[in-house]
């Protein structure tokens, strides 16, 4: 019963800055204490664990058409890869406190490289599925799923990452804003994909039986969730809000109906950034609900 908490203070994956502050933030909001609270034994959170990851920003970046950072991406997330990986060997469960949503090709591979059968839940208003080709940002961010399914054009910085994920072991809940050429990897793949259209449609009580159905029956999971899957009145302090998101309680439900399958092997919580939001209030109510999605996803009940 132990939690492994990886640390991921990396912004480079996108370019607004303040991202890389989203591990320290949840951590001085008591995260792991609340964690231990549940029950669990807390590992990772010790004064010198804050990695940082400026070593690795390399003298000379490469370059593969507009993507962005991708030899500083490529490092720091086989670095996060290797973390998770560690952790998940030795039965932890694997928890990454982002830092942008590029960490998750680290996260999704590290968690496959030890959990045959691996089934993904991708919680975001994004689909973060695009290629090197269909990017029309460059920000890796917007990248993590196609890298470790291992689709699209080959980037000679990702050398590392072998792709480690069928498109039957993904779902994602909570889409809203996703590019045109995110549209047709999602169709041409028949990656299940609910919505806000589908959550508004079934409600998010049958969105999850779904999910989980579609996953199988006894598989372990990976949950990463980036909180701008919730709405901006839920979730302000974000780099890529979006209108018309999950509910407060819409996101708990997906956390307590993982935790409920007793399958959770990994999670991560991503994309909180404290230096967005329009105020100080808006910071500590996103930092508040990370939080609490980290422990509905470990357990904590209304009851
Ligand atoms: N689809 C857009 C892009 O490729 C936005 C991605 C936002 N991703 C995120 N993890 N917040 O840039
Ligand atoms: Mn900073
Ligand atoms: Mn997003
Ligand atoms: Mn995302």
């Amino acid at each position: 019963h132990t939690v492994g908490l990886v640390l991921a203070p990396f912004s480079g994956g996108q370019p607004r800055g303040g991202v890389e502050h989203g591990p320290n933030q949840l951590l001085e909001n008591g995260l792991a204490k609340q964690l231990r609270a549940l029950g669990w034994t807390v590992e990772g959170d010790g004064p010198d664990a804050m990695p940082d990851f400026e070593s690795l920003r390399p003298a000379k970046e490469l370059v593969h058409g507009i993507l962005k950072n991708p030899l500083f991406v490529s490092r720091v997330t086989q670095k996060i890869h290797e973390l998770v990986k560690k952790t998940c060997a030795e039965g932890k469960v694997a928890l990454t406190l982002g830092g942008d949503h590029s960490i998750g090709m680290g996260t999704v591979s590290g968690s496959a490289a030890v959990h045959d059968n691996l089934g993904v839940i991708w919680v975001d208003a994004h689909a973060d599925i695009n290629t090197a080709d269909t990017t029309e940002s460059g920000n890796l961010h917007g990248c993590p799923m196609s890298f470790v399914m291992g689709i699209g054009p080959k980037v000679e910085a990702f050398s590392w990452l072998k792709p480690c994920l069928r498109p039957s072991r993904i779902v994602y809940i909570g889409l809203r804003d996703v590019d045109q050429g995110e549209k047709r990897i999602l169709r041409e793949n028949g990656i299940k994909a609910f919505s806000m259209h589908e959550v508004d449609k079934y409600g998010i009580g049958r969105v999850m039986e779904l999910a989980i159905a579609h996953l199988g029956a006894d598989c372990p999971i990976h949950l990463s969730f980036d909180v701008d899957a919730l709405d901006p009145s839920v979730a302000p302090a974000t780099g890529t809000p979006v209108r018309g998101g999950l509910s407060f309680r819409e996101g708990h439900y997906i956390c307590e109906s993982i935790f409920e399958t007793g399958r959770l092997v990994s999670m991560d919580i991503m994309e909180v950034n404290p230096q967005l939001g329009a105020d100080h209030a808006s910071l500590v109510q996103t930092i508040q609900v990370g939080c609490s999605l980290v422990r509905s996803a470990l357990g904590e009940t209304l009851l």
